[in-house]
């Protein structure tokens, strides 16, 4: 009851700070990876449409490639309301809520629609705000694709795995899924990614084609397995405290906005993703593996055990609504 007073006051008290400015509401807006993929498409869209239309009142800065804030800092810095908009993947969020772990289970969604239908049942919509407790407010989510496994040899079966030791993002899923098949992992920031793996320090990695490309991995990844066993999203997220202090009828046009490109992103997100495996198929650099239905059953079957293990900390009613995205009708 203490905290929801406070937390009401505190509102209360940056809502009066901002209706009194006449200074535009600045939103900067960082992420960590290039303009040209879905999330940094769509960080500049938003930029673009809300100078369009509320180019008085609120102005928007977009920081790429973690020219602001990297992986390692970025969600401290928004609870700090040093910056207001982030889009982390969904994995980064291992220290707010462990529901959201529900999207780095390998296997478990059958490819983006199903992804999509989850985010938007009732179950999926409520981890938006299973964060709201540390003033981190999701506001929406943001497609990427399905990750694809890349490494120095070909990897057709879970055995072949063994050993290489995978770049994978903060998640205790994703370390589950690789020792599974005998891998070992590095926890490494994204923009520290291409140098690991160029130097050698680790050998394989997990990406949606957009970060491959973009990124450059394809150059210093000889093999790339058409795996699509997990997704790689995001959930647009800001300050609580920041957003309920913005006046109501700016934010509702904010949130309209946030809606139109929310859209856009995840109706571009699997075009771009299949266009940027075309452009990693003619660089030449990687060959591309694609997996028979036995071997890519193979790898489920290895990875299936990381379910019932991460069950508990998500939720049976969470886990069980995800699966139930699979099939079109609820
Ligand atoms: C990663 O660290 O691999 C991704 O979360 C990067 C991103 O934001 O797509």
């Amino acid at each position: 009851m203490k905290t929801v007073l406070a937390v009401c006051l505190g509102i209360a008290a940056l809502a009066g700070a901002v209706e009194a400015q006449a200074d535009p509401i600045l939103i900067k807006f960082s992420h960590v990876v290039a303009e040209d993929t879905p999330k940094g498409k769509g960080a500049l869209l938003f930029k673009q449409l809300v100078e369009e239309r509320l180019g008085d009142q609120v102005q928007v800065e977009v920081f790429h490639n973690s020219s602001l804030y990297g992986d390692a800092e970025e969600l401290a810095a928004l609870r700090d309301n040093k910056v207001q908009l982030l889009a982390p993947s969904l994995a980064k969020f291992e220290t707010y809520t462990r529901q959201l772990r529900v999207f780095d289970l390998p296997f478990l969604f059958d490819g983006l629609d199903a992804v999509d239908r989850f985010q938007k049942r009732a179950k999926g919509r409520q981890l938006l705000y299973s964060m709201e407790q540390h003033d981190i407010l999701g506001l929406a989510y943001w497609h990427n694709g399905m990750k694809q496994l890349s490494a120095t040899r070909p990897l057709r079966l879970p055995e072949d795995a063994a050993g290489l030791n995978f770049r994978i993002q903060q998640s205790e899923v994703l370390e589950t899924q690789f020792n599974q098949v005998g891998a070992l992992t590095t926890r490494l920031a994204f923009s520290k990614v291409f140098d690991a793996l160029a130097s050698g320090q680790v050998q394989g990695a997990e990406n949606p084609w957009s970060n491959v490309y973009s990124q450059r991995f394809h150059e210093v990844q000889p093999y790339i397995t058409e795996s699509n066993h997990g997704v790689l999203d995001y959930m647009l997220v800001t300050n609580a405290r920041f957003w309920y202090s913005i006046p109501h009828r700016i934010r509702t046009q904010l949130e309209a906005i946030i809606d139109e490109v929310s859209y856009a992103v995840n109706r571009e997100a699997a075009r771009l993703n299949a266009l940027d495996r075309q452009r990693v198929a003619e660089s030449g650099h990687s060959q591309i593996i694609s997996l028979s239905p036995r071997e890519r059953e193979a790898w489920r079957v290895a990875m299936e055990p990381v379910w019932r293990h991460f069950e508990a900390d998500i939720g049976p009613d969470v886990l069980r609504a995800a699966r139930a995205s699979n099939l079109r009708e609820e």
